[in-house]
């Protein structure tokens, strides 16, 4: 080969061959990676306007630097931009066009920088934004289970564990122990953010460069927190990519459990709830059906975040300082982790406030089940049985309603007296699904006016942020 044929990439100069066309398509990250050329102007326009300030470049050229990118950003965003693979990445796709429109000024824009500080600058400058449109669908879901709980606050139904009917909870109830497990995720996304929010550019390759530069006005230039402290340390790890994927696992995992509940839910065995049909899908062969399409395929989106948190974590191990290759791998996990995640927000967010509940249907699923037992035994124990003795009265009452086919409500006082004397007429008070909701009345209980003032405490949560 010719050194002709090298003259092609920004890095020729010491090559004696052309790549071979494989391994350009092997290595090349532009298909990808072209996802990055918004904030990767927007860190270069930066750059330019801290080399100008500091007396590297003249005026004149940063005014020809930016209009050029300004123009390329235009040509993309239009889809009249010509990516090419031989340029291997988005950076030196839109160095290469600058260069081609306005000439050798376009080379110096790269003067103090290298790829390895611009692609570590650009994914923290993307992913800040995208952590603010994930923020604000979060919340947004969070707004619409509190609308939810507050709507549903007095409706009853049956509460679990091991998935059998345990105690009476309120709807709304159950709604807000999901919105505490979206405010913590909420949080998690936050933290994460403040250190994603910190400058690489100026680690330039790996040890920093000789030109006078001043990282705290590009740093005030991008709207960065602080500036890296350690420039082979900015330039190679992506702790705070694997810290995103940790808080969308986290996330994705509260909503395949909240799917879980909806898919089980809006089963004809169920019946709790109903989910109007635009969130739902039929079958190609049998008419009657209406499937949770939504929710079950946001349960199973889980797993594919999952794998992107554990790809993260093996592509970082072991990794010796500073840039590595490796690290061109972090783009498409992470891209498709925010993709998900937003998607799968966006479906919840549609949905929550267009769900119905069937009260009557719940309420009577919560009679079924004895679920009010722990209040007939908790009643003993306030007329002075000892717990465990109550424990085992409540317990050969549920066997005689089992037999019986009946809740302990409708059992006659007379009935209820063969278990123990101490028994009234004042127990119907607590064996009716109402009053054993209503004596739950402390902050975290299932009362409604419990239910309605933590709903409040929420809205002014979500009003501080
Ligand atoms: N496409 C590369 C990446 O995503 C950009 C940095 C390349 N740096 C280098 N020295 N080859 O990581």
């Amino acid at each position: 080969m010719t050194k002709q044929d090298t003259t092609d990439k920004p890095w020729g100069g010491r090559f004696t061959e052309a790549t071979d066309a494989f391994v350009e398509r092997f290595t090349a990250s532009v298909g990808f990676d072209q996802r990055l050329y918004f904030h990767d102007i927007q860190g270069s326009i930066a750059h330019a306007t801290m080399l100008t300030k500091v007396g590297v470049l003249t005026e004149e050229e940063r005014d020809q630097i930016m209009a050029g990118l300004n123009d390329i950003r235009s040509e993309i965003e239009a889809g009249k931009f010509d990516w090419s693979v031989t340029l291997e990445d988005v950076h030196m796709n839109i160095e290469a066009r600058l260069t081609q429109k306005i000439g050798i000024t376009g080379k110096k824009l790269h003067t103090g920088r290298s790829r390895n500080d611009q692609v570590a600058t650009d994914i923290r400058l993307y992913l800040r934004d995208e952590i603010d449109v994930i923020g604000a669908e979060l919340k947004r879901l969070i707004e619409g289970l509190v609308g939810l709980a507050e709507r549903e606050a007095d409706a009853i139904m049956p509460g679990f564990t091991h998935l059998q009917t345990a105690q009476p909870v309120t709807f709304g109830h159950h709604m807000l122990a999901w919105v505490e497990m979206l405010k913590r995720d909420y949080g998690r996304l936050q933290d994460c953010r403040e250190r994603v929010n910190v400058l690489p550019l100026g680690a330039a390759a790996l040890a920093g460069t000789t030109y006078p530069i001043d990282r705290q006005i590009t740093c005030d230039l991008l709207g960065f927190s602080a500036v890296a402290e350690n420039s082979l340390d900015a330039v190679s790890d992506r702790d705070f990519a694997i810290e995103f994927s940790g808080f969308a696992s986290l996330l994705m995992m509260h909503l395949s459990r909240f799917s879980e509940e909806l898919v089980l839910w809006t089963s004809a065995q169920f019946n709790f709830i109903n989910l109007p049909d635009r969130f739902c899908t039929g079958s190609s062969i049998m008419p009657q059906k209406k499937n949770p399409d939504v929710p079950e395929l946001i349960r199973g989106k889980t797993g594919r975040v999952y794998g992107h948190l554990t790809s993260l974590l093996t592509l970082m191990k072991s990794q010796p300082l500073a840039y590595n290759k490796d690290n061109q791998e972090d783009k498409e996990p992470l891209f498709d982790t925010i993709d998900t995640v937003k998607g799968s927000l966006k479906a919840y967010g549609d949905m929550m406030p267009a769900l119905t509940v069937n009260r009557p249907v719940m309420e009577e699923a919560a009679r079924r089940g004895f679920s009010t037992a722990t209040d007939l035994a908790d009643y003993l124990v306030r007329k002075g049985v000892p717990f465990r003795d109550a424990h085992e009265i409540v317990g050969k009452s549920v066997a005689f309603g089992v037999a019986e086919n009946r809740d302990l409500s409708e059992m006659t006082l007379e009935e209820l007296q063969q278990f123990s004397q101490v028994i009234d007429a004042d127990v119907f008070d607590v064996l009716t699904l109402e009053g054993s909701v209503n004596a739950r009345n402390h902050t975290g209980g299932t009362a409604p006016v419990q239910v309605k003032a933590a709903a409040a405490r929420v809205k002014s949560w979500l009003a501080d942020r």
